[in-house]
């Protein structure tokens, strides 16, 4: 400990060290919106660890992705209870959900199981503006909703699985605007996004009533194709802690429904809406995916179809 501290004070020594011993708290302002605070600022304000070598998000690109057979699916415990969201918060720059206990996730590829604590979302503004944090092929998505998980043994103690490299696991979803002219829907984003009037304001908290599940928010997304590679939170202090999932699929939310976010509630200190919450884009991390197998037995399948085809015209002709 005295070692860190002195190791610490001799790094200072040498640099301007404009914040040392805040990027160890949580009480420090981050911010997305001001010049003084923005996620420009935050490799300096918070130099532990937001400017490290393994930070998130990236711009994933497609035809990097290398094939992980051990890429397999996920079990999801307790996507469906009803009653496993307990409230809905304006907090830390984002609108988080709260889970009860007994929300986890195992499998694809992890090495355990993980306790499901919390989802929040990051957006640009409305759903002409896009406001994901990972972007695929440069294309960034509406929004993004992130689920974060905690390996079992640290017992949702964050700060502990904050320590560990692969403490958190956490699920990427990208949100689309559906296309058509469709209005409030699906009905479970309708319910979750009638609370956003309720949290308009930084730290206020409202209870989730039952009736809605993950499953019921994470509608027609085919949760067995998705990205892995290993970064960070992306919200100071950035631990590099984090198991990425990033699904291929997108969310489809109605415009209208995507709207409520931006035009709803308001950032800490100000009145202004909440706009803009994603972090800039990081270095690139190698990113892995599952092997091709089921798409290059279609293509194969297909392609041997055409050459009997073909034999049977050349024999005939
Ligand atoms: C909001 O204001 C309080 C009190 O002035 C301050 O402690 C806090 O850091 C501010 N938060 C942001 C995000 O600016
Ligand atoms: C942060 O603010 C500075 C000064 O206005 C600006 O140049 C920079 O682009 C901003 N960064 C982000 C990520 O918005
Ligand atoms: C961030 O890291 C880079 C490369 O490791 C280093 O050159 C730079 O001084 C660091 N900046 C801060 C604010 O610590
Ligand atoms: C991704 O591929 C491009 C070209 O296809 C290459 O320039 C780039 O270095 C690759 N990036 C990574 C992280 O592998
Ligand atoms: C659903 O979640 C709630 C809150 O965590 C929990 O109390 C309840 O036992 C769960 N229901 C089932 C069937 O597991
Ligand atoms: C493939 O995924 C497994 C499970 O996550 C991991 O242990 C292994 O290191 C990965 N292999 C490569 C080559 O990335
Ligand atoms: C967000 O969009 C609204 C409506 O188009 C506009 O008035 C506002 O200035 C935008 N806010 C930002 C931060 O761009
Ligand atoms: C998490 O673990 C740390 C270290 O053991 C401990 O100081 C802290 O009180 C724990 N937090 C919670 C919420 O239990
Ligand atoms: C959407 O509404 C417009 C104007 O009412 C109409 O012309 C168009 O056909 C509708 N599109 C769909 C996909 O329903
Ligand atoms: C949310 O606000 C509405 C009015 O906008 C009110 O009717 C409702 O009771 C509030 N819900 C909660 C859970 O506070
Ligand atoms: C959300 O669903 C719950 C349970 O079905 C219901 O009680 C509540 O009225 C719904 N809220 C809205 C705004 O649809
Ligand atoms: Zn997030």
């Amino acid at each position: 400990m005295k070692l860190i501290v002195v190791a610490a004070l001799a790094v200072c020594a040498l640099v301007p060290c404009v914040d040392a011993s805040s990027s160890r708290t949580t009480t420090v302002a981050w911010c997305y919106n001001e010049p003084a605070c923005n996620s420009s600022t935050w490799s300096t304000l918070f130099p532990l660890y937001c400017n490290g070598s393994r930070q998130s998000p990236i711009n994933i690109m497609s035809a990097n992705a290398t094939a992980n057979a051990s890429l397999t699916a996920f079990g999801f415990q307790n996507f469906n209870n009803k009653s496993a969201m307990t409230t809905v918060q304006n907090i830390d720059n984002t609108v988080r959900v709260t889970l009860g206990s007994g929300v986890q996730i195992s499998g694809g590829g992890l090495s355990g199981a993980y306790d499901t604590l919390q989802f929040h979302f990051h957006w640009g503004n409305g759903s002409s503006v896009p406001g994901s944090e990972h972007t695929v092929d440069g294309k960034r998505y509406a929004m993004e909703m992130h689920i974060v998980s905690t390996k079992l043994t640290y017992n949702r103690n964050i700060t502990l699985a904050t320590q560990d490299p692969t403490g958190v696991a956490a699920l990427g979803f990208f949100i689309e605007p559906m296309s058509g002219n469709a209005t409030n829907s699906p009905a479970s984003w309708s319910n979750l996004t009638s609370y956003l009037s309720n949290i308009t304001t930084e730290g206020s908290i409202v209870s989730v009533a039952p009736g809605i599940s993950l499953d019921d928010l994470l509608v027609g997304v085919d949760r067995t194709k998705y990205y892995r590679y290993l970064g960070s939170l992306t919200t100071p202090n950035c631990n590099e802690a984090v198991v990425w999932t990033v699904f291929k699929q997108s969310i489809k939310v109605s415009s209208d429904l995507i709207n409520l976010f931006s035009t709803t509630v308001q950032f800490a200190n100000s009145t202004l809406p909440m706009t803009n919450l994603f972090r800039s884009l990081q270095p690139a991390q190698p990113v892995t995916t599952q092997p091709a197998s089921s798409a290059a037995t279609v293509h194969c399948s297909v392609a041997l179809v055409a050459l009997v085809a073909l034999g049977l015209a050349l024999i005939r002709g």
